[in-house]
């Protein structure tokens, strides 16, 4: 067989296999004598329990609470911080707290076990929306008001004195709505034990997260809990810390029945009990000078929902990207992430980003209209360049190519002669935004706190990849597998790349913040070309730690500095026709271009934009998931609307190169970056078709009504 080479198209690893429906799922494991687990939720959004009586259980059945936490355990599951409990005990603060965890032979049974079991509450009264939580009455412990966490970052100079010497000062505040995940798969896991050790085979992106949310649980070492990841069928950032809330249940309950566990959510579960993009508000006040956006006052609240988990790194991300590809002279920011009695929002797809970047990408277009030229123009006046300095008085490293990857998009697109001829107004609009990527964890996450690892072993002409990263549709084992054969000059079948198991690999940190390719597939990069040199030695393996580059100063403290080591970069236009009538939107066109640094797989990456995209025009036009009372109103795939391939035109793509220093073959992150646009795209021709300003997704046909009736 011929040797991979990096630009080969190629078949990905898992197509055959999950075509043919062969793949094995969490669900697709079975064990002798294994029993089923039901969740013991909360029906209410903040309440004090006051007593919990479960039916009488059948010969066989258990039923495992707060109480069956060990001596030496602690109730609550370490994510980032330690706030979400593994088993409400005492209080619930959303609907949906886990409060116990039926166990037995028949899901059946299971299921009347949970009706039949009384909850006696104490109802207090529960914030919802972020404006619940800036004026209602505090409900964190020992805290004055409900924000769970916050920042600000500045630049430039004096922000106010701008507003008050600007020839224009235009306020606007943008909202943003839940978004649902949907992933193909729904949440699941199943546990056993492997002599002293507790197994887990489940669908997650993170398996080390899993493992050290948990062990403290029980008590025990992160050794005694082994995580295998199994077959993900897709993940979106929902499966980066959610996983853990069904496994801190699972494992207590496993100390105690010592039988093997599962626990699949079926689909109406895992629409109304998980985790969901973070609403958002985001309020700008800018000042115009001369023609030009001089100065960006920004308060932008997050909807956190009843537990921290990922939301401060998700609000932080939210934040730097809030000036969005422009440089604005000066800047002050504010970022607040608020309690309420939500399900906990958590990382989706962009983590954080999505949201600043419509708010900033729409104000700029209402900012061109004021000043009466065209929002693709206003918008290229203000472009970051090589140099630019950041909100966080960081500066971008790479040449900033948006001018070429616009001019490419226009030019198939149509653009210009489009947006004149087709008036404000007129039903028919072209709208076009930018936007950015930070590739990684933000700020100092990669050297500080992840220290990821990677390792090669070689037996015979055979090349095993071990790393803790997870394939959840991204292409991610093909990416790094490709890497590794061209590197070694061997066939791609030549690489083997087995699931993770936390006992097995090196921990190469979460599969997130579309790390995985550009550093850990640096890391099998350098393990490659080691490998390669020493050849000949037989058998061995190379292990390799994260190197950080010199030259990008960062302090967590103040929220200065280089807050990514580079960015991915996008461009979209979309043009739409809307049916006066009915509100009905058609898109009639979609062109994008993204700067990634470097294809690694240009199949994959076209999947990811194909994906991505097509997922930001469901956020802006129909996915609708609204919270009554605490309680989420969409719970299955009929009321919740996810775009199919009959509702947008086959996409135009572009892909810009520009190798990136840090990244295998040059390339950088791109599995957020294609989902952070064509939102604010599809608005933006929206407005233009409508006549009307719009500060508001989602917008399916009864919001637009709604908009266009406002004042
Ligand atoms: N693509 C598919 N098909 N399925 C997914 O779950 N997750 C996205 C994105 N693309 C996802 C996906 C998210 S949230 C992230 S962070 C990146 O993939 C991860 O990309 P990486 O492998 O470069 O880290
Ligand atoms: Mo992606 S939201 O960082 O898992």
């Amino acid at each position: 067989m011929a040797a991979t080479h990096i630009d080969d198209k190629i078949r990905r690893i898992d197509a055959l296999e999950k075509a043919r429906g062969e793949t094995k799922y969490a669900s697709d494991y079975f064990f002798d004598g294994m029993l089923y687990a039901l969740m013991l939720r909360s029906t209410e959004a903040r309440a004090d329990i006051l007593s919990i009586t479960t039916p009488s259980l059948p010969e066989g059945y258990y039923f495992i609470s707060a109480k069956d936490i060990p001596e030496g355990g602690k109730n609550s599951l370490h994510m980032i911080a330690t706030d979400w409990q593994c088993f409400a005990d005492g209080d619930v603060k959303y609907v949906g707290e886990t409060i116990g965890l039926f166990v037995g032979q028949s899901r059946a049974v299971l299921k009347s076990l949970v009706d039949n079991t009384k909850v006696e509450y104490r109802k207090k009264k529960p914030l919802i929306t972020i404006d619940d939580a800036i004026s209602g009455e505090p409900i964190l412990e020992g805290k004055s008001d409900n924000v769970m966490c916050s920042l600000y970052c500045e630049k430039g100079e004096n922000v106010d004195k701008a507003l008050k010497e600007a020839d224009m000062v235009i306020e606007e505040v943008f909202e943003t709505g839940f978004q649902e995940h949907v992933h193909l798969e729904t949440n699941g896991a199943v546990v056993t034990e492997e002599g002293e050790n507790y197994v887990f085979y489940i669908s997650c992106q993170c398996p080390f997260y899993v493992r050290k949310s948990i062990a403290g649980v029980l008590g025990i070492p992160y050794e005694r809990v082994v995580i295998r990841q199994t077959a993900t069928g897709g993940a979106f950032g929902g499966k980066e810390h959610f996983p853990d809330v069904l496994a801190g249940p699972l494992l207590v309950a496993e100390s105690k029945i010592h039988k093997p566990i599962k626990l699949i959510f079926d689909r109406e579960e895992d629409m109304e009990f998980s985790v969901k993009r973070h609403p958002s508000k985001v309020i700008y006040k800018s000042a115009i000078k001369d023609g030009k956006l001089v100065a960006t006052k920004g308060d932008i609240y997050y909807n956190n929902g009843a537990y921290l988990s990922a939301s401060y790194v998700v609000l932080q991300r939210g934040v730097f990207h809030a000036n969005g590809v422009y440089d604005i002279p000066s800047t002050y920011l504010r970022g607040y992430g608020m309690a309420t009695n939500t399900f906990p929002s958590d990382a989706f797809r962009g983590f954080g980003a999505p949201q600043t970047l419509f708010a900033i990408e729409m104000h700029m277009s209402h900012i061109a209209h004021a000043l009466g030229v065209d929002p693709a123009d206003f918008k290229r006046s203000m472009f970051i360049k090589k140099g630019g300095e950041t909100v966080t008085n960081g500066h971008v490293v790479e040449e900033v190519m948006l001018e070429q990857m616009f001019e490419n998009i226009a030019k198939e697109s149509d653009y210009y002669r489009k947006s004149k001829e087709y008036g404000w107004g007129s039903g028919k609009g072209i709208g076009v935004s930018f936007y950015n990527h930070g590739g990684a964890f933000t700020g100092n996450g990669e050297q500080a706190i992840i220290k990821a690892h990677a390792r090669l072993k070689k037996t015979g002409d055979k090349v095993t990849i071990e790393v803790g990263s997870t394939e959840m549709g991204q292409g991610f084992q093909t990416a790094l597998r490709k890497i590794a054969a061209t590197v070694l000059e061997l066939p791609i079948e030549n690489i083997d790349y087995p699931n993770p198991d936390t006992s097995v690999v090196p921990d190469s940190g979460p599969t997130a913040a579309s790390r995985s390719t550009m550093v850990v597939g640096k890391l099998i990069e350098r393990c490659a070309i080691e490998m390669k040199e020493r050849w000949g030695e037989g058998d061995f393996s190379v292990e390799k730690e994260y190197e950080h580059p010199e030259g990008f100063p960062w302090d967590q403290d103040t929220f200065r500095g280089d807050a990514y080591l580079g960015y991915g970069w996008g461009a979209a236009i979309v043009e739409l026709e809307i049916d006066r009538r009915t509100n009905e939107v058609l898109v009639k066109g979609i062109w994008t271009s993204h700067e990634i640094g470097k294809a690694i797989d240009e199949l994959i990456v076209h999947g990811q934009i194909n994906g991505g995209v097509i997922q930001s025009l469901g956020y802006a036009s129909m996915e609708k998931m609204e919270n009554r009372g605490g309680r989420f109103k969409q719970t299955s795939m009929s009321d919740y609307i996810i775009p199919t391939s009959m509702d947008f035109p086959k996409q135009y793509y572009h892909i810009q190169e520009n190798p990136y220093a840090f990244g295998p073959f040059g390339a950088k992150g791109m599995g957020e970056l294609v989902f952070n646009g064509a939102d604010a795209a599809y608005v933006d021709a929206l407005e233009r078709a409508l006549g009307k300003e719009l500060y508001k997704i989602p917008l399916p046909p009864e919001d637009i009504e709604e908009a266009l009736n406002a004042r």
